[in-house]
């Protein structure tokens, strides 16, 4: 582990494009630092299978953010993963369906419903330090991380990985709808270190991603060892 007890928690925010390879690294990173995982498609997906459970109608977005306030969720954390419970339970593998990927940037493109994902995806601190995954973490949940990282691979190559998971998925549609979304479009962060990993594994990937958080470690350190002489000067 990289963090001492008495230091406030650190934010690894990991964005980027569908199949770009996110959930793997994201996971691999936070188990190498002992921070927990958090997977914010998962909580949009979660609210998107809520909707088709509940019979509501995903392009509605009154409606959508209506279910939104008043769905009974929680936040856990068991096994270094923190996820959002609707009712005490984590539909895991419901929110991986087709129809769930289908509906969920539908769900994703809803202000309100973005607002109390940000407010959620905040509460996570008090799990401790975090590895979060996402389309928004670096711009807009948490921008003020030093820890950003921009996942991308070319188009054939999400679709392989995507078909080799079993799973059939427009993925430039879904890329399209997420980054020209009015509220919190899928952009790269100012500061973010872009991997393009398509001729990567996922080993090469997480380690340019932890070799990268340990150089900003360091940096960090070394202007915080520096401030205290500038300031007696
Ligand atoms: O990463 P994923 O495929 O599970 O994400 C599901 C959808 O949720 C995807 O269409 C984009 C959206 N999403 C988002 O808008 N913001 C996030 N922070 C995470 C996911």
């Amino acid at each position: 582990m990289l963090q001492s007890k008495n230091k406030p928690p650190i934010v690894i925010a990991i964005d980027g494009t569908s199949a770009s390879g996110k959930s793997t690294n994201s996971k691999l990173v936070a188990k190498a630092l002992g921070f927990v995982h958090v997977d914010t498609g998962a909580m949009y997906r979660t609210l998107a299978w809520y909707c088709l459970q509940q019979r509501i109608d995903v392009q509605n977005a009154k409606a959508v953010a209506a279910a939104c306030r008043r769905w009974k969720t929680a936040l856990k954390c068991a096994d270094g993963h923190a996820y959002l419970v609707v009712d005490g339970y984590y539909p895991a593998r419901e929110i991986r369906t087709a129809e769930v990927s289908a509906a969920v940037s539908h769900v994703a493109t809803v202000s309100k419903v973005r607002e109390w994902m940000k407010k959620t995806q905040h509460e996570c601190i008090k799990f401790g330090s975090l590895v979060m995954e996402g389309r928004d973490i670096g711009t807009n949940v948490f921008p003020e991380t030093d820890f950003k990282y921009y996942l991308d691979a070319k188009l054939e190559e999400r679709s392989r990985r995507r078909a080799a998971d079993g799973i059939q998925e427009n993925l430039a549609a879904r890329d399209q709808r997420d980054s020209q979304r009015a509220v919190a479009p899928l952009m790269i962060a100012l500061g973010a270190k872009v991997i393009n990993n398509s001729q990567m594994t996922s080993d090469q990937t997480s380690a340019t991603i932890l070799a990268d958080i340990r150089k900003r470690m360091a940096e960090r350190e070394q202007a915080q060892a520096r401030k205290p002489k500038a300031e007696a000067r």
